[in-house]
């Protein structure tokens, strides 16, 4: 008992010293403690070898600080397989959603049946997670490999995408009319349906595939036949949902646009 308050009355000493010591400290140079928190923390991220560090490697593929990349460094393969695979890519994914449906909440639809919100498809209605989690497909650690991947597409099992399936089905009920806009082909449009109606998502407006012939990069494609809705059809759109930028930037890219995780793999 008498040892306990020694302790205590000890450690409230040293408390205040280090207080003093702080504000002293802070008064003769106010900086001091913001420069100390931006120094290096060397060793703190385990990554010291290969010199990347993996959470600062998808911090800027998400706010596409890092364009074009082709696969995943080899050093971040274990990093994304554990962040795809663990609460947090779920965890991020609801975030996005829910945010989604709280603005969503507060716009007034006019009831002529042309606010539409617009969802891309792979990795923001569908997970291709089940592929990407295969060891050949490495979470995009290897070359994407078209042969494979549309093998995966044809067998229609895709997953919905944690999130994304609530906010549909609550954008439904609002009164919204949905558009899905995917960069797959055309010829895919039987199988992709299948799968879309598989997994919960039971009724839309259009849903919208790329031509045979067309050979234009994503954010080009995306933005024309978004050009078509709004110019043409006269639609409104006031939501956009992609895992990629190029669904999200461009041209008639809608009122707000909501952007999912996806450090598996980068489309232009
Ligand atoms: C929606 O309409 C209500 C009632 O007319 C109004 O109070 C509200 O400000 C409107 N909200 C927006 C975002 O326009
Ligand atoms: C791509 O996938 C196909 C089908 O699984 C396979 O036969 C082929 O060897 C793969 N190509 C490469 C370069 O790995
Ligand atoms: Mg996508």
């Amino acid at each position: 008992m008498q040892l306990a308050m020694l302790f205590h009355t000890q450690t409230m000493a040293f408390k205040i010293f280090v207080l003093l010591l702080t504000a002293a400290r802070a008064i003769a140079f106010p900086y001091s403690s913001d420069i100390h928190l931006l120094k290096p923390h060397s060793g703190s991220a385990g990554h010291k070898h290969s010199g990347l560090n993996c959470l600062s490697w998808r911090l800027g593929v998400e706010t596409n600080n890092l364009r074009d990349w082709t696969q995943v460094p080899a050093s971040c393969k274990d990093y994304v397989g554990h962040y795809m695979l663990g609460k947090q890519y779920r965890l991020d994914c609801n975030l996005v959603a829910d945010s989604a449906y709280e603005y969503a909440k507060g716009l007034n639809l006019t009831g002529d049946g042309k606010d539409v919100w617009v969802f891309d498809i792979d990795e923001t209605t569908l997970s291709n997670l089940p592929y990407y989690a295969r060891h050949s497909v490495a979470f995009g650690a290897i070359p994407y490999n078209a042969t494979a991947f549309n093998a995966w597409v044809m067998e229609a099992e895709a997953p919905a995408v944690p999130g994304s399936l609530k906010l549909y089905k609550r954008l439904v009920k609002m009164g919204f009319k949905i558009v899905f806009l995917t960069g797959s082909g055309v010829a895919y449009t039987d199988v992709r349906t299948k799968n879309l109606r598989a997994v919960g998502y039971t009724t839309w407006e259009k849903l919208i595939l790329k031509g045979a012939g067309d050979a234009s990069r994503g954010v080009v494609y995306k933005s024309n036949k978004r050009k078509e809705l709004v110019v043409d059809a006269g639609y409104r759109i006031r939501g956009n949902m992609g895992d990629q930028w190029s669904d999200l930037l461009g041209t008639y890219t809608g009122d707000r646009t909501f952007k999912l995780p996806d450090p598996m793999y980068y489309i232009g």
